[in-house]
């Protein structure tokens, strides 16, 4: 897993195209863009009680959560960066409710971009990590400008996607479908360095991690995989670790380095089931495309998250990712309790009473 010395983000991405002779180069453009608003947030972040950056700017965002300062910073050095011509058709920002078009006078590239400038937010006045997420698609629409459709792709669909996470050191971690690979800044020399080649995540993990103050409002299933989870059992090692930053990016990192399970569950907290709190497309679709090729598994509970096709710009979808065999105890809670088994699982679940 190790990083090869020497070897930029840029340098990185330009031997990666030169393996697929039939890139345009327009992904080095966009991840240098990436790599550029990194570093420039990372600055702030490192700095944020120096330089009044701290706290509320006093507006609402489209989530109806309030804005603190540097989710507006994180939003305008994102927009700036990739504002760009020629790189994208049209964009969506966790901070804006609407698409956000590529202004008038350039010319419109061929990707979509979805991205969530600051996750984990809530964080930032206690000093504890966040990050940025984005996901990359190529445009399927004709004409002039970009469109929703766009954006509206599964995730299966996606030509890149990625995070950045403000830790104790500045990490970018990406996928363009070959792997996951993660580069950490050093600020000496202002460089995202390739430290982690090609990460796999554990094939069973025994960190669970979830807001579990939520635990009366989730379905059956979940509360019963999580009831397992902290039951004493020597041949499965449970009980298993329970780790909740409250950041995705620091959750999901962890959980890629580490293995187990990341959740977040649909829950009942206003009376009906709702879809969970995690939007799909700049949360859920980029994070469960890195762990799918990082050798883990995403999914709803009852399927991939990356096969759901968005119907809204900001829809929310219940995520349970990680390690594929703490992914599929969950699905076999879920099957069991909740009424949800997929047809494939259900069917392989009969062979196997069958053949027992
Ligand atoms: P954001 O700061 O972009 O709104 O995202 C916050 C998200 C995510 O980072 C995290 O996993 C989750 O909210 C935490 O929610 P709870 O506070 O409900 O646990
Ligand atoms: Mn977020
Ligand atoms: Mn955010």
């Amino acid at each position: 897993m190790d990083g090869r010395i020497g070897m930029t983000l840029t340098r990185h991405i330009y031997e990666g195209q030169l393996e697929h002779p039939e890139a345009t180069g327009q992904l080095t453009g966009i991840l240098n863009q990436v790599a550029l608003a990194a570093k420039i947030v990372s600055r702030e972040v490192n700095k944020a009680g120096l330089a009044e950056l701290l706290g509320f700017t006093g507006d609402e965002n489209v989530q109806g959560e309030e804005v603190r300062k540097l989710d507006q910073f994180a939003q305008d050095v994102f927009y700036a960066a990739f504002d760009h011509p020629g790189h994208f058709c049209i964009m969506v920002s966790e901070e804006e409710e609407a698409v956000i078009p590529i202004p008038d006078e350039f010319e419109k590239g061929p990707y979509a971009i979805a991205f969530d400038p600051l996750d984990g937010s809530s964080n930032i006045d206690a000093n504890i990590t966040v990050g940025t997420i984005f996901a990359i698609w190529r445009r399927v629409s004709e004409g002039k400008d970009g469109c929703e459709q766009d954006l509206m792709q599964p995730g299966r669909n996606l030509a890149a996607a990625g995070y950045v996470v403000y830790g104790t050191s500045t990490m970018l971690v990406m996928s363009t479908g070959h792997g996951v690979h993660g580069f950490t800044l050093d600020p000496s020399v202002g460089e995202f360095l390739e430290s982690h080649h090609n990460i796999r995540i554990p094939e069973r993990g025994k960190i669970y991690s979830v807001n579990e103050g939520n635990y009366p409002y989730w379905s059956k299933g979940v509360q019963g995989y999580v009831r397992w989870i902290k039951e004493p059992d020597e041949s499965s090692d449970r009980p298993y670790s329970s780790r909740y930053v409250g950041s995705m990016v620091a959750d999901i990192h962890r959980t890629l380095l580490y293995g187990g399970i990341f959740m977040y569950p649909a829950d009942n907290k206003k009376g009906e089931m709702n879809t969970g709190k995690l939007r799909l497309l700049y949360e859920c679709a980029p994070m469960g495309y890195l762990v799918e090729q990082a050798g883990g598994a995403a999914t709803t509970g009852s399927s991939p998250v990356l096969d759901i096709v968005p119907q809204k710009l900001h829809q929310r979808s219940p995520f349970f990712a990680g390690s594929k065999t703490n992914v599929a105890d969950l699905e076999h809670f879920v099957a069991e309790h909740d009424g949800t088994e997929s047809p494939s699982r259900r069917a392989e679940r009969a062979a196997r009473t069958v053949a027992s």
